[in-house]
């Protein structure tokens, strides 16, 4: 899960919840009609220059994708069972419906304007391109984000939808472009059903009736209605490339491995339990070390106060899982490591499934609970030796890199520290603020500092949010930061070069309704390979989509990252909708999946 909620500024008086989608023509059914009500909602994702013409049926276009010849079978028990649960769902929607929504979950809001679906498309070469594509870059940028396939049946959250991958091919200044759809456990099942099943994790969990809406969940799994025996993840998060696999990544449940065809088209090969290693679910934003090439991850349960820690090889072993214990269960979206430690945060944002039975959100800011980071060794087996220093304030969401200073005993981790921090999930009057932010913390003192890395204009700093630091140099001192300037929030009107010494910062804006999203940072690589030597911290490439809200089109940039000039910009055949995280993988990498991907379609054939 990652991103944002806004604050108000434009006012819009809608009288159904889905009324953005009907408006459109939506193809798509369950239409809830709602009590007559006007309500007056504030937000700054509804667009006003939403496109006129027709919101399209996605496009399935895989065989096993069509949901009109793979119905499922059910006997007499399971359709009188499904039945009962149909109707009951049915009346809570509508009950539901009849009262205002929240802003944190009202479809209206969270895919309205360029955070409205788009169908799939198959793969269009030959792009055109303004300026030229810089000849080192060759590969594939992939960008993961939230699609619902479905119409939701009440409340939905930005986070809730389908994973949907936007890939961009480049061969030689060459361009490509496909999006599809992960085909996570979850979306073949729907499809099957022909409409939203499973519960939206923000956007319907939420107070009485998230809680009958478990037990429908729960009851339709006992009937054999549905089958949670491999996850209901949506693998919409982010993207990573790990010992050969391309992996998509949310944190509630597997990675689901994705393959890039020889044209660029994108193939859910399956979810990925790294050969039966696996048992719980892992962060989406895994740390791979550019020196070891292991990879490091945590894991939490919204159930359990604790979480896990463990790491992989690079040919792909998992360790022994590390247990940290915590005083309560505990969201932990990102983390960081160092050379030899890994940083684990440990927030006031926590799940209390009791706040439901009081009719609230079960994902809260509990500030009786003390912030702390914890600093534990990278290859400990146990927790014994890990420090804890408390971290009073500080909420970070994202974490962009960390390091040590042994000289005065630091350690000093780099992130945006978000307030109001529960913000993401429910609503708060007070505007989101995500301030990039210096933290140092001394494993001898237990000391703990925080500064604000870039100075305020105007008495305000900016929101600094989704990008990353030269991923070659993670764990590492880096002198710079690549991020979204997300404002106004939570839309990104231009990206930010920022020097993490000085403060100073090179901005590129995208310019009067043009909006941007996570600015990915593509390291140039001395001739020897993915080395360092010799190469400029700052040397290579940006890449980052941009949708222009008044022409409705969208395109990928290509900037030179030391000086932000825009080298190239690709204009894309078909809406790319604001999304998450990604990753760019290069040519001699993709080979290996190319050929792996023609090698299990010749065997399935
Ligand atoms: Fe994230």
């Amino acid at each position: 899960m990652s991103m944002f909620m806004a604050p108000s500024s434009i006012s819009i008086n809608l009288t159904h919840p889905f009324s953005s989608l009907v408006n459109l023509g939506h193809p798509l059914n369950n239409k809830p009609v709602r009590k007559t009500k006007n309500t007056n909602i504030q937000c700054t994702l509804h667009s006003p220059n939403f496109p006129k013409q027709p919101y399209n049926k996605p496009l399935i276009t895989n065989e096993d994708s069509d949901t009109t010849n793979n119905k499922p079978q059910w006997n007499p028990f399971q359709k009188a069972i499904a039945s009962i649960i149909d109707n009951f769902e049915s009346a809570l929607n509508s009950r539901e419906l009849q009262q205002p929504l929240r802003k944190t979950a009202d479809p209206r809001v969270q895919i309205s304007g360029n955070y409205f679906p788009v169908p799939e498309r198959p793969v269009v070469e030959s792009l055109p391109v303004t300026g030229t594509v810089p000849e080192s870059l060759n590969g594939v940028y992939l960008r993961n984000g939230a699609n619902p396939m479905f119409e939701p049946l009440a409340g939905y959250h930005l986070f809730d939808g389908d994973g949907m991958v936007h890939a961009v091919k480049i061969n030689n200044g060459v361009v490509s472009y496909a999006c599809r759809f992960i085909q996570t456990e979850r979306l073949v099942q729907e499809k099957k059903h022909g409409r939203a099943m499973f519960p939206k994790a923000i956007g319907e969990l939420y107070g009485h009736i998230g809680i009958l809406r478990l037990i429908l969940f729960y009851t339709r799994a006992l009937a054999g209605i549905l089958d949670l025996r491999r996850g209901n993840g949506v693998a919409n998060v982010s993207v990573v490339y790990f010992n050969g696999k391309i992996l998509a990544v949310s944190e509630e449940d597997f990675p689901y491995e994705l393959q890039i065809t020889p044209t660029g088209d994108i193939v859910t090969v399956g979810r990925y339990n790294f050969d039966g290693q696996l048992k719980c679910a892992m962060s989406a934003h895994p740390k791979i070390d550019p020196q070891s090439g292991e990879l490091f991850t945590l894991s939490y349960d919204f159930s359990k106060s604790y979480m896990k820690y463990f790491w992989f090889s690079p040919e792909g072993k998992k360790s022994p899982e590390v247990d940290i214990h915590l005083s309560a269960p505990t969201m932990v979206h990102d983390f960081a490591i160092t050379e030899n430690f890994v940083v684990i945060p440990d927030q006031q944002v926590v799940f209390n499934i009791s706040e439901m039975i009081k009719g609230g959100s079960p994902v809260i800011y509990d500030a009786a609970k003390k912030s702390r980071f914890g600093i534990l060794p990278k290859y400990s087996t146990d927790e014994s030796s890990i420090i804890w220093i408390e971290t009073p304030n500080t909420f970070c969401f994202h974490f962009w890199n960390a390091w040590e200073e042994p000289e005065t005993n630091e350690v000093v981790v780099i992130g945006s520290c978000m307030t109001p921090p529960d913000s993401i999930f429910n609503e708060r009057e007070e505007g989101l603020k995500s301030v990039l932010c210096e933290m140092r913390l001394n494993l001898k003192s237990c000391k703990f500092t925080r500064r604000s890395i870039v100075s305020e204009t105007n008495g305000e700093v900016m929101s600094l949010e989704v990008g990353m630091v030269n991923r070659n140099r993670i764990g590492r001192k880096t002198r710079f930061a690549y991020l979204a300037v997300a404002e106004p929030w939570p839309k990104v009107s231009g990206l930010a070069k920022v020097d993490l010494v000085s403060g100073e910062v090179k901005r590129h804006n995208y310019g009067d309704g043009r909006f941007g999203g996570e600015p990915f940072f593509v390291p140039r690589e001395n001739n020897n390979g993915v080395g360092e030597e010799n190469v400029r911290e700052d040397e290579g490439y940006i890449l980052v989509f941009m949708h222009d809200e008044k022409t409705w089109k969208s395109e990928l940039q290509i900037l030179n990252a030391v000086d932000l000039k825009v080298e190239a910009t690709v204009q894309l055949p078909s809406r790319v909708p604001y999304g998450l995280h990604g990753t760019f993988v290069e040519a001699k990498k993709l080979l290996g999946q190319v050929l792996e991907t023609k090698e299990k379609v010749e065997v399935k054939n």
